[in-house]
């Protein structure tokens, strides 16, 4: 077939933009063929672009050529038009449709490309498998559900440097190739051609450049940054991701909430219109993990934890008073009348999924009329159940689930509980917006791994100043001057104030475990910045993916990504990551003893 060209067929109008004002107006139209149907003498075809869709309308009658011509259309052919607008009758207006008052009734149409017939529909909500819809991205993101996240996504990046930009912020680029950064995760490296055998890093995060703007004198920061993290994908984590990055100077912790909870009013409303109510309710790190056991929790709905170790400390299941004695607890929540729905086989269910998060079992209480149903029941007093109930406000109809164990473990196991109870009984309010600020985290946590303390969040964290005296004997107990967002359950960004002073800079590293030469040789750079004149500063990072996911209301990052990877890390239409050839390798020093072949057989392109 041969194709027309676009000589002379301007675009006048986007499809979805039209409406009664344009009636009688002629428009020049382009876009893809949605759909296309015949009724009696009128070829009826869907034109869509980025803004929506449109019907044209070609008339056997009124012009038999065009109309003709209207008949070779197939889905997703690129075509122009030139028509009139023309205002439906009442009985032919479709309100599902945005432009459904109007119509264009075509007098000229260019077809300016074919498609083959695409392996999925084109439209809202397909079910279709991912790794489908992956490999065909193109068409993927050519959905107007995908289109809409693209669309929310520029809005917010956009919305976020002219927010930062009225309030004195400066877009700094920093580099993509540069050193291993102590974030946390696993590097990707790239190597050297011009100095073989040696690698730079993607960054973790620009986390040292922007702390050296701040002592360069740029006062205030901000980037919209892709950021690289070697770890296992979920569904929201990606390998490569974007933050909104910032660093001011001379502020304390409040300044900094101040601006973020202006740019998050400012985002929703702009963005997709809601007003959100700030100040955010702040919760110390310790009060998050004992009321949710989770330092992101979700305050969408109560089911909060309840300590009965005081209440069951002298009774006789091994279990309960074993954990108290290891310096553990026992605690529960209540799921509040869902008592009916608490079969044997669900509580088994709930059992079995606790241990995924380290818990040996889930003890459970169903309170029923005049009556108890517990696997446990029969080690307990009648004075030591009616204690625990009184504890967790029990009534007829709800039931306790308890977990017992090393207090990291129950937090963890319980935590998770509380979340797959809310989802699995549709507990969630999916209409509030819960932002909650977590403060004051532990500075450290202990790594099992490497058998000593590591940064919680980053070694540059400034710690509580009341508690630098304990750097070195109670590292356990020192509080950091840190901040993480917290959105419905999702931690969407986090900061502190950093370290700015090299004495205590090198205190950190040495209760990190590095020696002053290993200090040196790491961060030497950094330390000796430090002695040219720091100003105080802190800031904070957005993860922009998980901002914009929970705004488009979706359940994973990958929807608000154009191009992301999948569970294997590899993006699925360009195929990579892939083989490369061995000049290539040979100009890096590198020699691969992999046999990729048979590495590529085991792991084939998709999930
Ligand atoms: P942090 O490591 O907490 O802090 O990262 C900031 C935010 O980035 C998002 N995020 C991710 N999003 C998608 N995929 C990932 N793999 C991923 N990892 C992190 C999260 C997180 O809250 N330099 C510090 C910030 C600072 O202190 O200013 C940092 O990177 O939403």
């Amino acid at each position: 077939m041969e194709f027309d060209t676009m000589a002379g067929m301007k675009r006048t109008n986007m499809c979805g933009e039209l409406n009664t004002s344009n009636e009688n107006q002629e428009v020049i139209l382009t876009g893809w063929v949605a759909k296309n149907r015949k009724l009696g003498g009128v070829n009826f075809v869907t034109l869509r672009d980025r803004t929506g869709i449109v019907q044209l309308a070609f008339n056997d009658a009124t012009n038999k050529s065009v109309f003709e011509k209207s008949e070779l259309l197939k889905s997703e052919y690129v075509i122009a038009v030139r028509g009139n607008v023309i205002k439906r009758s009442p009985e032919n207006i479709n309100k599902d449709m945005k432009t459904g008052e109007i119509e264009v009734f075509v007098t000229e149409l260019r077809i300016l490309n074919g498609s083959e017939t695409p392996p999925f529909y084109i439209e809202e909500d397909i079910d279709t498998n991912d790794a489908l819809r992956l490999k065909y991205r193109y068409l993927d993101l050519r959905r107007p559900d995908m289109q809409k996240n693209m669309i929310l996504r520029h809005k917010v990046a956009k919305i976020a440097r002219d927010y930062f930009d009225e309030n004195g912020f400066l877009e700094i680029e920093t580099p993509m190739l540069t050193k291993s950064t102590p974030e946390g995760a696993r590097d990707y490296l790239v190597p050297s051609r011009v100095q073989k055998g040696k690698f730079y890093a993607l960054p973790q995060s620009p986390q040292q450049y922007k702390q050296l703007l701040m002592l360069a004198g740029y006062d205030r920061y901000f980037q919209v940054v892709r950021c690289f993290r070697d770890e296992d994908l979920r569904a929201d984590r990606q390998p490569e991701f974007t933050q909104l990055d910032m660093e001011l100077s001379f502020v304390d912790i409040d300044t900094i909430i101040e601006i973020n909870e202006g740019f998050l009013k400012r985002v929703f409303k702009e963005a997709i219109n809601i007003d959100i109510q700030t100040p955010f309710i702040r919760m110390p790190y310790s009060e998050a993990m004992d009321r949710y056991g989770s330092d992101k929790p979700d305050t969408r709905f109560g089911m909060e934890f309840i300590d009965i170790s005081e209440e069951v400390k002298n009774c006789e299941f091994k279990v309960f008073t074993g954990a108290i004695e290891n310096g553990g607890s026992v605690r529960c929540i209540n799921a509040k009348g869902l008592g009916d729905k608490m079969t044997r086989k669900t509580l088994d269910n709930l059992g079995e999924y606790v241990k995924t998060y380290k818990a040996k079992g889930m003890a459970w209480i169903v309170v029923e009329d005049r009556n108890l149903r517990s696997q446990i029941a029969k080690f307990f007093t009648d004075d030591e159940l009616d204690a625990i109930l009184k504890k967790a406000d029990a009534e007829t109809g709800d039931t306790i689930l308890i977990i017992a164990d090393k207090n990291d473990v129950v937090y963890d196991a319980l935590g998770n509980l509380r979340l797959e109870v809310a989802r699995r009984f549709d507990l969630i309010d999916n209409s509030k917006l819960n932002f909650l600020w977590v403060t004051d985290f532990p500075l450290f946590e202990y790594s099992e791994e490497e058998d000593r303390y590591v940064a919680k969040h980053h070694p540059f964290t400034h710690p509580v100043d009341e508690d630098i005296d304990k750097l070195e004997t109670e590292p356990q107990n020192v509080r950091a001057k840190a901040y993480d967002i917290i959105l419905n359950g999702n931690e969407i960004g986090g900061g502190s104030l950093r370290i700015f002073n090299s004495e205590l800079q090198e205190k950190m590293f040495k209760a990190l475990g590095f020696s002053h030469e290993e200090a040196w040789n790491r961060f030497g750079y950094l330390m000796e910045a430090f002695k040219y004149g720091t100003p105080p500063h802190g800031g904070l990072a957005y993860g922009l993916d998980r901002l914009v996911m929970i705004m488009a209301g979706c359940d994973s990052i990958r929807d608000v990504i154009a191009f992301p990877k999948v569970q294997t890390a590899s993006e699925l239409m360009m195929k990579s990551p892939s083989v490369v050839d061995k000049k290539q390798l040979d100009e890096l020093g590198i020699d691969v003893n992999i046999d990729i072949e048979d590495e590529e057989k085991e792991n084939p392109d998709n999930e």
